[in-house]
C-alpha cells in the first residue's frame, strides 16, 4: 500500500518562498509511485491549503487565484490515524477527510523550521521526516547552538549576545561589542537564516546601523569578530544517532565582491537585484532540472567538490558528523563552515537542519540521486516512527481512579 505524505511547506517565515522552491522540487522527485503526495501549503498567515496544482511551481505565480480554488484543511488525530479534513467542516452531508501517514516538513526559517511545525505534528502523532522539536529548536538559535557545540569539543567563533534591553542603552552596547572584538564585527538576528538582516559593520556608524537593522528581525542579535579572509566550506549530513555519513563539500561563491552571500546571492542569482520581492525569475524557473538546471538554493554559484585539501575535507567532512551528533541531527542536514585563510583555522558557523533544496546536489557527486536520498529520509522517518513506539510514553492506569485526592488543592 502506497505511504500518503503530507509535504507541509510556505508558512509564516522570512523563507516563505525559499520554501516553496525547496518544496516544489522536492515533490517534483518523491517516486509517485510509491508516495501519494499531498502538497499542504501554509500561507504566511498560518491558513492551511491543498492541490494538487501546488506541485507545480507556476502556480505559485498569483497565490490568491491558487487559494480560492484549493482545499482548505485542518488535521485532526483519531484513534488509529490521522486524517486531513476540509475546513469548514460541514455539519450535514459528506467531509472530505484524507488519511495522512507521514508528514514532510519542506520549510525554512522562524516559526516553521524551528520547532514550532515540529511540535504540531507530533501532538497530532504525525510521523515526521527530519528532527523533531529539540534539534529544530536549536538549529534555528544561533546562540544556543554555539553553546551546545563548544560543549563538544567543536570549534565556533565567539560571540556576545544582546537583547532589545541592552538596545535600551546604545552607547553602552556600542562600546562593550567595540572594546571586545573590534571592528570589522558581524551583526546578526539570533534565529533568522537567508542572510536575513546580517551586516557586517566596519565602524561604530556601520555597527549602529547594523544593530538597528537586526533588532527589527529578533529581540536578540548575535555580534562576533568578522573573518576578513573568509573561505566558506559546507557538507550535508544524513542519518541519525546510529548511523550518519557526510556529503560531498561544496564552497558557495559570492556573485559580487560583497563578503556576506546575501539572500539575492542564494536564492535569486541570475535574476534582478531587489531582495525577496526583486528577481523572481530565476527562482520560479525549472523546478526539477538537476543540478544543473534546478534553482533556488541549487542555483548558487558554488564549487563542488570544494577547492580544499583532501586533509582539510577529511576534517570538514569529519567535524561535520559530529556536530550533527552534537546536535542530535536527524534527516539530513548542511553543516556550514567557515575558515580563516588567515591562519587556516576551522569555525562550524551554523546547522541548517532543512537545508535549502535539502542540499540534494550535495549527494548526487557521491551517486545518491535525490529521489533516492528523499527515500532514504522517508525511511529514516519511519524507522525514528517505530522506534517511538516502543518507548514508553504514558501509562495505561489513571493513578488518579485511585488515589487518594481529598484535600488537594487544585487551583
Ligand atoms: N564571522 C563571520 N565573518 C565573516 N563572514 C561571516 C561571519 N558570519 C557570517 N558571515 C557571512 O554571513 C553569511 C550568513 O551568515 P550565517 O551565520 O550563515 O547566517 P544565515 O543563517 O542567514 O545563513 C555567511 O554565509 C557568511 O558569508
Ligand atoms: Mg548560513
Amino acid at each position: 500500500m502506497n505511504i500518503t505524505i503530507a509535504v507541509f511547506f510556505g508558512g509564516n517565515s522570512t523563507e516563505h518562498e525559499i520554501s516553496v522552491i525547496s518544496a516544489v522540487q522536492a515533490m517534483g522527485y518523491l517516486d509517485h509511485q510509491k508516495y501519494n503526495i499531498l502538497p499542504v501549503y501554509m500561507t504566511k498567515d498560518g491558513l492551511f491549503y491543498t492541490h494538487p496544482d501546488m506541485e507545480r511551481i507556476e502556480s505559485f505565480r498569483d497565490i490568491p487565484a491558487l487559494t480560492s480554488r484549493s482545499r482548505r484543511v485542518f488535521f485532526v488525530k483519531e484513534p488509529d490515524r490521522v486524517v486531513m479534513a476540509s475546513w469548514p467542516f460541514k455539519r450535514f452531508g459528506k467531509n472530505e477527510v484524507t488519511p495522512v501517514d507521514l508528514a514532510f516538513p519542506i520549510v525554512h526559517g522562524t516559526n516553521v523550521e524551528d520547532g514550532t511545525l515540529q511540535g504540531y505534528l507530533a501532538t497530532l502523532g504525525l510521523p515526521i521526516v527530519g528532527p523533531g522539536v529539540l534539534p529544530s529548536a536549536i538549529g534555528m538559535d544561533k546562540v544556543m547552538m554555539k553553546s551546545v557545540l563548544k560543549d563538544a569539543g567543536i570549534p565556533v567563533l565567539d560571540c556576545l549576545e544582546a537583547t532589545w534591553k541592552d538596545w535600551e542603552d546604545p552607547e553602552g552596547l556600542l562600546a562593550r561589542i567595540a572594546e571586545r572584538f573590534g571592528y570589522p564585527v558581524i551583526v546578526k538576528p539570533v534565529n533568522l537564516g537567508s542572510s536575513i538582516g546580517i551586516t557586517k559593520a566596519g565602524d561604530e556608524r556601520e555597527l549602529r546601523e547594523a544593530l538597528e537593522l537586526a533588532f527589527t528581525f529578533s529581540g536578540r542579535v548575535l555580534v562576533e569578530h568578522a573573518i576578513e579572509k573568509l573561505k566558506e566550506i559546507n557538507c550535508a549530513v544524513l542519518g541519525d544517532y546510529e548511523d550518519a555519513q557526510p556529503s560531498e563539500c561544496e564552497e558557495p561563491l559570492p556573485s559580487d565582491d560583497a563578503a556576506i552571500l546575501s539572500f539575492e546571492d542564494k536564492y535569486m542569482s541570475g535574476g534582478s537585484k531587489g531582495g525577496a520581492k526583486g528577481g523572481t525569475k530565476s527562482g520560479w524557473s525549472g523546478s526539477k532540472g538537476g543540478a544543473g538546471g534546478s534553482k533556488g538554493m541549487a542555483s548558487l554559484q558554488r564549487k563542488i567538490p570544494a577547492d580544499i585539501t583532501p586533509e582539510m575535507r577529511d576534517r570538514i567532512r569529519e567535524t561535520a558528523v559530529k556536530a550533527f551528533h552534537a546536535l542530535a541531527g536527524f534527516g539530513v542536514a548542511r553543516i556550514d563552515f567557515m575558515i580563516d585563510e588567515e591562519d587556516g583555522s576551522l569555525y562550524f558557523n551554523e546547522i541548517n537542519t532543512i537545508p535549502g533544496s535539502l542540499s540534494f546536489y550535495l549527494w548526487e557527486p557521491l551517486g545518491i540521486p535525490y529521489p533516492e536520498l528523499l527515500d532514504r529520509l522517508v525511511d529514516l522517518a519511519r524507522k525514528h516512527a517505530l522506534e517511538m513506539q516502543k518507548t514508553t510514553t504514558a501509562f495505561d492506569t489513571n493513578i488518579l481512579a485511585t488515589a487518594k485526592i481529598g484535600g488537594t488543592k487544585t487551583r
